[in-house]
């Protein structure tokens, strides 16, 4: 059954999670919603939670507590690659891509869901149609149409990140959740990522999730925010709302990193 708030559909609704390793409670009882066609952003100081939730969310780690719903399907027990099928994709916080294929057959790969072996023969074969257009529109959603050919080790590293972000689309997810996307890039290169991130829900209709240490970039994208500190989301709302709110700016002194927020 879909929920419906404000005329908008749930597509993502977290109630209550919580993500324990050994004795560390990394997530601890976290709720919140993500709205069709939206951009959210997750920050917090290292630490805070961030990627163990993510972990929790697309099935990389077990839940200790609460549950999810994607796209009104309750994702428990459902294993990770049934959760990417489903539409729920992600990029990891270091990007590994293959060297020996060129940026369109990393892509080629991804946009494969059913096995290695079956995206290996559709490299040496004519890729069927269907994954050749979702590779064009990912490869054009990131602006990499003239790197196709080349392969990871010939371009940047900002490009290196735009491929993780473009092999994510590749599968046209519903979703997308990504971990630090704009890491390592230089002004320019995240004010480029954080235009390109924004046209995808508006354009596209992809909903996306992001998490950053750049704050300027999740607090200019984001439609709303929220805030993990030690687990616990600590804040949510506008951008200038978290940007404000005390708790957050104490929860940055207090792990030194209040230079992140401008
Ligand atoms: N596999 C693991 N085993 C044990 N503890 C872990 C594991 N992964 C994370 N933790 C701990 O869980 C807590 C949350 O870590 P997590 O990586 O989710 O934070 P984060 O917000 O993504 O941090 P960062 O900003 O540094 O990426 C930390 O205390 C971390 O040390
Ligand atoms: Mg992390």
């Amino acid at each position: 059954m879909e929920t419906i708030i404000a005329g908008r559909k749930q597509l993502l609704e977290v109630s209550e999670v919580t993500v324990r390793y050994g004795g560390v409670t990394a997530v601890d009882s976290v709720s919140f919603d993500v709205a069709v066609g939206s951009l959210i952003g997750l920050i917090g100081p290292n630490g805070a939670g961030k990627t163990s939730l993510i972990d929790a969310l697309t099935g990389y780690t077990p839940i200790d507590g609460g549950s999810i719903r994607f796209d009104g399907l309750e994702l428990g027990g459902v294993p990770a690659y049934k959760r990417s099928r489903s539409g729920l994709a992600r990029t990891f916080q270091s990007v590994e891509l293959f060297d020996d294929l060129t940026v369109e057959e990393n892509l080629l790969v991804a946009s494969e869901g059913s096995g290695i072996s079956k995206a290996l023969r559709d490299l040496f074969l004519p890729a069927r149609k269907a994954d050749r257009s979702a590779v064009d529109w990912a490869l054009s959603a990131c602006g990499l149409e003239a790197l196709a050919k080349k392969h990871p080790t010939q371009i940047s590293h900002g490009q290196r990140k735009l491929v993780g972000l473009a092999r994510a689309l590749a599968r046209r997810p519903k979703m997308l959740l990504l971990d630090e996307p704009a890491a390592g890039l230089d002004t320019d290169e995240s004010a480029e990522l954080g235009e390109r991130l924004r046209a995808l829900p508006k354009d596209e209709g992809v909903t996306i999730l992001l998490i950053d240490h750049d704050m300027g970039l999740v607090l200019s994208v984001s439609d709303q925010v929220y805030v993990l500190n030690f687990g616990r989301l600590i804040s949510s709302g506008t951008p200038e709302h978290v940007r404000d709110d005390s708790a957050v700016i104490e929860a940055y002194l207090g792990r030194k990193e209040l230079g992140g927020v401008d």
